[in-house]
């Protein structure tokens, strides 16, 4: 049970709302003056005991459960109504809510440092003497003022404790500079500027919030020739991609990424119009900068410098690419290298090399032309592969023949469309001079592993289906219809055409009673509404910390087999138009139970009949629509 859930057991309604109204007993429920609009002389109030919740059915025309009950009283959001109702309850809530708060105060301090220290750096760059040469460096390397600005680069002066001054005399502790990676220690435990006489380069996350530097060398004696910021609570390099803040518009725009090895080299090619560039920083793509990427395309082209090291990137890159792509399965990384992996390929990978000697900043600066071509004629992972194993071997020898294609083969076999399978294929045995009737042994034995394996895998979590506590039936049906959509976030436009189709409302807020069920129908509506990120991801980034752990739950398997869109739309469809007979139902029950009290004053009396008018001809309406066809289009 989710603390919501908990919590929802342990407190009564009645005794919850009693505190603020008085109630009288009517039949099985309550009712009472409404406490939100003013009225005196009619009960247009109502408990229902049994489903948790309440309802107004005068002015407000509004209802909920305990929380939207707190919610609505004191005018708070929903943390806040739970902090509350849990105290009350005793339940306890996660201990991370008070420590997370603190974490996420210390994280802003020490961005607000970083984006102090950018400011700092680069007023030595722009606006000292001695920032004079490491300017000129810049400029020479062909960048413009504009582009030096519009990346904040910077320069750290030469000397132990310019920033360490600077910044101590500004509050700051040493520890936090020490936190936001700005200052190194000596054996003896003195501590003095990490980075000094190199050029400064901000390295922002997705969302432009500063995390740490890379610092180039200025004097090509020094080393190491970049110095980045040490690991810290908010430099984790192997989670960042260098300029992926600037770059995601337009990497979503074309649909395209293009990863590149060095900072420079984003810069240039940014300046030079190709938005859509990033850097993993150096190191080997990791499975959590693919993931980042994966939110804004799936079609990712590698750049990566022609050196063999670039050639070792580009194969680790690619190893790791394919893994980060493929959520579905678990993926061994196999010692023996590259190709030897299960996950099927489900992204557009594509790799472009550079002509020797080259760096995409001298490419695109000196002839813009160039880029887009070689961008444009960037090969598909498999066949970089191929032609990468088999340069300068000797490929009339059979050992080598046999080793190259038991590489190349399982990755072929992972390429989803029979179409290009075959051409790689084909490809493969011209390569290799073969006939391509070879292969067939070879590969048949690991789609024959690999599909065992899979079912293996398949088969525990089958037999375990999510185990569902009895809830009340009216929440069941809004719990059943958030999970559908959740797992079926498209369906919802084909739902509300449905819906309108009918003559009646579209998925709405107030389709829920339980404040837990209506924050996250607006999560889903805001994700839908929105088109900087992929819906579910943005569900996932933007969960309000109570929600998460329902959020989980609910996004767990449906069941024990998987079912498709069609399926999902029909029980989707169903469901809801059930829960809104409900609502109807006992909206009518309670007009003619406020009616038949004879209590009702001219005013509610004529309201009551309106709204069972309207009931009526809802009721008629959702009716109408259980008996249609519910079929995708
Ligand atoms: P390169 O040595 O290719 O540098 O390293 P570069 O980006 O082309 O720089 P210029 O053109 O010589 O100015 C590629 C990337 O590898 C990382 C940096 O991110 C760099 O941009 N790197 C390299 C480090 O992190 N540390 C190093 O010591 C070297
Ligand atoms: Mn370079």
């Amino acid at each position: 049970m989710t603390a919501i859930d908990e919590i929802k057991s342990r407190i009564d309604i009645v005794d919850l709302v009693s505190e603020t109204v008085q109630l009288r007993r009517a039949g099985k429920n309550y009712t009472g003056f409404c406490p939100f609009h003013p009225n005196t002389r009619t009960p247009s109030f109502v408990v229902f005991p049994e489903t948790g919740t309440w309802r107004c059915f005068g002015a407000c025309n509004e209802g909920g459960d305990i929380f939207r009950f707190v919610m609505k009283k004191e005018g708070w959001d929903f943390p806040q109504a739970l902090q509350f109702l849990a105290e009350k309850a005793g339940v306890k809530l996660e201990a991370i809510t008070p420590q997370k708060e603190e974490e996420r105060e210390e994280y802003e301090r020490l961005r607000a440092l970083l984006e102090e220290a950018v400011t700092f750096y680069r007023f030595h760059l722009l606006e000292t003497p001695t920032g004079k040469p490491a300017l000129n460096y810049l400029f020479q390397r062909g960048l413009s003022r504009a582009t030096i600005e519009a990346f904040g680069l910077g320069y750290a002066p030469e000397g132990w404790d310019h920033a360490l001054k600077y910044f101590t005399a500004k509050q700051y502790s040493i520890e936090d500079l020490r936190q936001a990676g700005l200052l190194s220690e000596s054996e003896e435990g003195r501590v003095f500027d990490r980075f000094r006489h190199r050029i400064m380069i901000p390295i922002r996350d997705v969302n432009g919030r500063m995390t740490g530097f890379g610092a180039r060398i200025l004097n090509p004696q020094d080393l190491p020739k970049f110095l980045n910021s040490p690991q810290t609570p908010l430099f984790d390099k192997g989670k960042l991609l260098y300029g992926l803040d600037r770059a995601r518009k337009a990497i979503r725009q074309m649909d395209q990424a293009v990863i590149v090895e060095g900072y420079l080299d984003v810069i240039a090619l940014h300046q030079a119009g190709f938005e859509n560039a990033v850097s993993p920083m150096g190191t080997a793509l990791t499975e959590d900068q693919l993931r980042l990427l994966k939110r804004f395309t799936r079609r990712i082209v590698l750049a990566l410098d022609p050196d063999t090291a670039g050639q070792k990137a580009t194969l680790r890159g690619l190893e790791v690419a394919r893994q980060a792509m493929d959520q579905s399965t678990e993926v061994v990384f196999d010692a023996r290298g590259l190709l030897r992996h299960e996950a099927r390929l489900q992204a557009d990978l594509r790799v472009a090399t550079l002509p020797e000697g080259k760096d995409p900043d001298d490419l695109v600066l000196s002839d813009p032309e160039a880029w887009k071509n070689l961008i444009a004629s960037a090969r598909p992972v498999v066949i970089h592969v191929m032609e990468t194993l088999a340069a300068g071997q000797n490929l009339d020898d059979p050992k080598v023949k046999s080793q190259i294609a038991a590489q190349v083969l399982p990755l072929i076999e992972d390429v989803a469309s029979p179409i290009e399978r075959e051409d790689y294929r084909q490809r493969l045995a011209r390569l290799l001079r073969v006939d391509e009737r070879a292969f067939a042994g070879l590969s048949m034995t690991r789609t024959e592993r690999a599909s065992t394996r899979r079912r293996a895998e398949a088969r525990p979590s089958a037999s375990q289906p999510p185990t569902m506590a009895p809830v009340p039936p009216m929440r069941a049906l809004e719990e059943q219809i958030l999970r559908l959509l959740l797992h079926f976030l498209d369906l919802l436009p084909d739902l509300d055409r449905f819906l309108q189709q009918n003559r009646l409302a579209p998925f709405r807020i107030m389709d829920f009673e339980q404040a837990e069920h209506q924050q996250l129908a607006r999560l889903i509506l805001d994700a839908l509404n929105q088109d900087e990120y992929e819906v579910d991801e943005y569900i996932r980034q933007f969960v309000p910390e109570p929600l998460q752990e329902k959020l989980n739950e609910y996004l767990k398997p449906l069941g024990e087999k998987e079912i498709s869109s069609q399926e999902a739309f029909e029980q989707l469809v169903r469901t809801l138009l059930r829960l809104r007979e409900l609502h109807v139902r006992e909206t009518m029950d309670q007009i003619r139970f406020l009616a038949a009290e004879g209590q009702a004053d001219g005013e509610l009396q004529s309201g009551l009949l309106e709204s069972m008018n309207q009931s009526t001809e809802i009721l008629r309406y959702i009716h109408q629509a259980q008996r249609q066809p519910m079929i995708l289009p």
